[in-house]
């Protein structure tokens, strides 16, 4: 190869780069927590159009670089680490391992999903990792294999790689795709701040020893949303959506409360906190209702970035 810059957003000679979306819990019903740490869920995903790259080109041992959302001081403090923190990281050792071949990848990373959202974003870029990796090192890793791997990494990371909308049991790492066509209109607003995933499932059990919510025994069905996601009708799926992570999200974050009431006022068809949150998630009617929503809520002052994004969309694909 000729020496020269790379063009900006280009993937270099010998690289491989993919890119995995973020995801929606359109339903989140969560029960006790289990002897093991986790709690048991009942959840359907929705995958929307917004989405991290990873790019893995052939180093010595691992490296990673981090770049976009999240990554910068002006964030509200959300950091993403550059190092075996990192599920990027994670990924490529245990990928590695499982094919019996070094570890040998200079990676790079680019978020457009914000980190500690809500969203999965950590785990769109470990999905991202393993798929851009298993070609990489050529290591021809089935898509059951990828999703075992995916698994280990994380309760979100199997759906990062699936994709579409789909139904998650356990603690949302086992999928049944659910196939509804209909493209969905959102926007999403992102407040300043990350929330911790396991602070927030810490808060719900707090928040149910005290009596406040619901014990989370007689986990709420799924089908009543997934009906109304193969109808096609927003007005059925506003009426569907549930969280059971929204009460802890604002207990730990009462300005939260204010996001989503900006968002109703906004006229959002429905409201919800993203998974663990913080991130709003405002559903619209349509295409052209998403856009006068966004341009609504970025001028509300309440949310440091807004984004239309519509779903499903696939799971980690390899980019070019
Ligand atoms: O699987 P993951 O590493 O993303 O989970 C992060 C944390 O979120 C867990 O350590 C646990 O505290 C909490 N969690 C949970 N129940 C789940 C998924 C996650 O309690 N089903």
């Amino acid at each position: 190869m000729t020496s020269g810059a790379v063009p900006s957003g280009a993937v270099p000679s010998g690289a491989v780069a993919a890119r995995a979306p973020a995801k929606i819990n359109v339903h989140l019903a969560v029960g006790p927590l289990r002897p093991d740490g986790f709690h048991e869920l009942r959840t359907v995903f929705l995958a929307v159009s917004l989405y991290d790259t990873v790019t893995a080109a052939p180093g010595e041992g691992l490296s990673l670089a981090v770049a976009g959302e999240g990554t910068g001081a002006a964030t509200g403090g959300a950091v993403v680490p550059a190092d075996s923190r990192n599920l990027v990281w994670q990924a490529a050792e245990l990928l590695a391992r499982h094919a019996g071949v070094r570890a040998d990848a200079a990676l790079a990373v680019t978020k457009a999903i914000p980190a500690a959202a809500g969203l999965a974003g950590g785990s769109a870029d470990a999905a991202a990792a393993l798929v851009a990796l298993d070609v990489l090192w050529g290591t021809r890793a089935s898509r059951s294999d990828l999703s075992g791997l995916a698994a280990q990494l994380g309760s979100d990371v199997p759906f990062s790689l699936l994709g579409g909308i789909a139904l998650g049991t356990g603690r949302g790492e086992q999928l049944s795709p659910v196939l509804a066509r209909t493209p969905w209109h959102w926007v999403l607003g992102i407040a300043g701040e990350g929330l911790s995933t396991p602070t927030v499932y810490a808060e719900l059990d707090r928040l149910r020893a005290a009596g406040r919510v619901p014990d989370g025994t007689g986990l709420a069905p799924a089908e009543p949303v997934i009906a109304a996601l193969r109808s096609g009708s927003p007005a059925a799926l506003a009426a569907g959506l549930s969280n059971d992570l929204q009460a802890p999200a604002l207990a730990l974050r009462p300005a939260l409360r204010r996001a989503l009431s900006a968002a109703s006022d906004a006229g959002a068809a429905a409201v919800l906190v993203s998974g663990s949150g913080p991130t709003v998630a405002a559903l619209a009617v349509d295409e052209a209702h998403a856009v006068r929503l966004t341009a609504t809520l970025a001028g509300a002052g309440v949310f440091r970035t807004v984004r239309a994004v519509s779903g499903p969309v696939p799971g980690a694909r390899l980019l070019g």
